[in-house]
């Protein structure tokens, strides 16, 4: 059975601000298995403004009846709506929903679009005529329908940030990936930037609504002991781990292009990196928060070619088997060229040139088919400066270790040295040391599971809280950082092949092993957690 969802952290905030949310890309894939669920627990909630109305766009040939019955479908499959679907959540949801009919390429539609939203609008007073647009569809589209819904009027710019946040407002939710480069993310930046403001713009990164991923600035400022500690004068190494067991699910075209570094470290990594990191902001406010950021990203130091070699492996999955069951290798994916070089696994060493954290190396690895799904913050701590116990080798004693749990089993663990009881084993010199935990855990804790990224971010997004999206500068710094890595990867020979179900190429174990550390073990049995 599934373990019941927190209620939204956000009741609390209230709802959603009333809009229509027009989410474009409405059969897709994401839509279907993140978006439905995550509104359908938004009204399960009671989260939803009065006036929420959904408009569905999609190229399929539905109405507005079997667009409902298809959502319907979705949540019914979905495992993460929190139980059986409930007739009034679902009918607070799809109450007055439509769908339009077309080709995004096609000027028609969005003449169409029009009509419709000032149909849904036309008893809606008009500081309430809220929009919010979702663009679940791929990145080749974005241009073409940013110029499609501005030039047809449906979604106006706003000048002012105040004027963003009032109603009527417009809004523009941008799925990742954003950009292939930082050439593009930067055009795709200055496209959008001279028809909407940036106040208007939400750049999706799903990992920034994970609840343990938010819990990371909670835990480092509201609480004072860790943050003298979380420093180079304390810390040796930071660990950031995002290890899957699934495969390329089918998106083989879409992975070809895309690659581990694309897909994962650009967004992903970089933000887990970024929040680790970053110094406390002013206030919570959303610029305070991403100027953080952005100063943190920008202290990373850039890997010239020559360096990369030395600081990057990279992996591709061979066969293997994952749970017990066989899978085949990356080449053999559908979509995927067998001669292909295209990395499924990075470990990266970066080093971050500021005050706080000069020569203290964070080490990234990402990685498709492993032998577990573990994405973890780990801090290894400085060993202690002697070992008063003889009998404890001083190579035996394991330095302090904090553990930041993202996913699965959230939580925090804190490791340290106790004495191992028995009288035999008094404080004298023979006296032995074991290593131990604290640990809290989000389900033992809150109870339940926590509440699902798309959740939180789409009422932010209904609010106009833009502190979990990243801003331009925040994507465009990201893309520099990550771009010689994936040239170095197009350049480079074909990645070491790793057997799925391991836990990755040998190039990413030597990568700690030269600077006499080694990867928190991936499993979680190993792990003792
Ligand atoms: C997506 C990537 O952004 O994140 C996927 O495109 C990846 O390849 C997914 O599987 C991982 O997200 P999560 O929330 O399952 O860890």
């Amino acid at each position: 059975m599934t373990a019941p969802i927190h209620p939204s952290p956000a009741a609390h905030r209230g709802t959603g601000d009333d809009c229509t949310l027009v989410l474009i890309g409405a059969l897709g894939d994401l839509a279907r298995r993140k978006l439905y669920p995550a509104l359908y627990r938004l009204a399960k909630d009671g989260l939803l403004a009065p006036r929420f109305t959904l408009v569905g766009v999609e190229r399929a040939p539905q109405d507005d009846a079997s667009f409902v019955k298809a959502i319907r479908e979705a949540l019914d499959n979905a495992s993460d709506t929190g139980g059986p679907v409930e007739p009034a959540a679902f009918e607070r949801l799809t109450r007055g929903a439509r769908y339009v009919r077309g080709d995004l390429t096609d000027a028609a539609l969005y003449g169409a679009l029009c009509t419709t939203l000032d149909t849904v609008e036309s008893a809606t007073p008009l500081g309430d005529r809220n929009r919010l647009f979702y663009m679940a569809i791929p990145p080749s589209l974005f241009l073409r329908v940013v110029e499609g819904l501005s030039e047809c009027g449906a979604a106006p710019r706003t000048h002012t940030a105040e004027e963003a946040q009032q109603g009527p407002w417009t809004r523009l939710i941008i799925e990742k990936p954003f950009g292939r480069d930082l050439a593009s993310a930067r055009a795709l930046n200055t496209a959008l930037l001279t028809r909407f403001s940036e106040p208007q713009l939400y750049r999706i990164d799903h990992y920034l609504g994970k609840e343990t991923v938010q819990n990371i600035l909670a835990f480092r400022f509201a609480n004072a002991i860790f943050e003298p500690l979380w420093n180079r004068g304390t810390i040796a190494h930071v660990q950031i781990t995002v290890a899957e067991t699934v495969g390329v699910e089918g998106r083989g075209g879409y992975y070809e292009e895309a690659g581990v570094i694309r897909d994962m470290f650009q967004n992903h990594l970089m933000q887990l990196l970024a929040t680790t990191a970053m110094e406390a902001p002013g206030t919570m406010s959303a610029a305070a928060v991403r100027d953080e950021k952005v100063k943190l990203l920008r202290a990373v130091r850039h890997l010239h070619d020559g360096a990369i070699a030395e600081n990057l492996a990279l992996g591709q999955y061979a066969a293997g088997a994952i749970d017990g069951e066989p899978v085949p290798a990356y080449a053999a994916e559908p979509s995927v060229k067998p001669d292909t070089r295209t990395p499924t696994y990075a470990a990266l060493r970066v080093f971050v040139d500021n005050w706080r954290w000069e020569g203290v190396p964070f080490y990234l690895r990402s990685g498709k088919r492993l032998g577990a799904r573990v994405s973890e913050v780990v801090v290894r701590f400085r060993r202690a400066p002697a070992v008063l116990w003889p009998s404890t080798a001083r190579d035996s004693m394991r330095p302090n270790e904090l553990v930041l749990r993202i996913q699965p089993d959230e939580g925090i663990t804190l490791g340290f040295q106790a004495k191992r009881p028995g009288a035999a084993l008094a404080l004298t010199p023979e006296m032995e040391l074991a290593p131990v935990r604290m640990r809290f855990s989000y389900e033992e804790d809150f109870g339940g599971q926590p509440v699902p990224a798309y959740e939180t971010l789409l009422l932010d997004a209904m609010i106009g809280d833009a502190t979990l999206f990243a801003r331009s500068d925040e994507v465009e710094q990201a893309w520099t950082i990550v771009d010689p890595l994936v040239a170095a990867a197009d350049a480079g020979p074909r990645p070491e092949l790793y057997p799925a179900g391991s836990s990755g190429p040998h190039g990413a174990a030597a990568l700690l092993e030269r600077d006499g550390f080694a990867w928190h073990p991936l499993t979680l049995a190993a792990a003792g957690r």
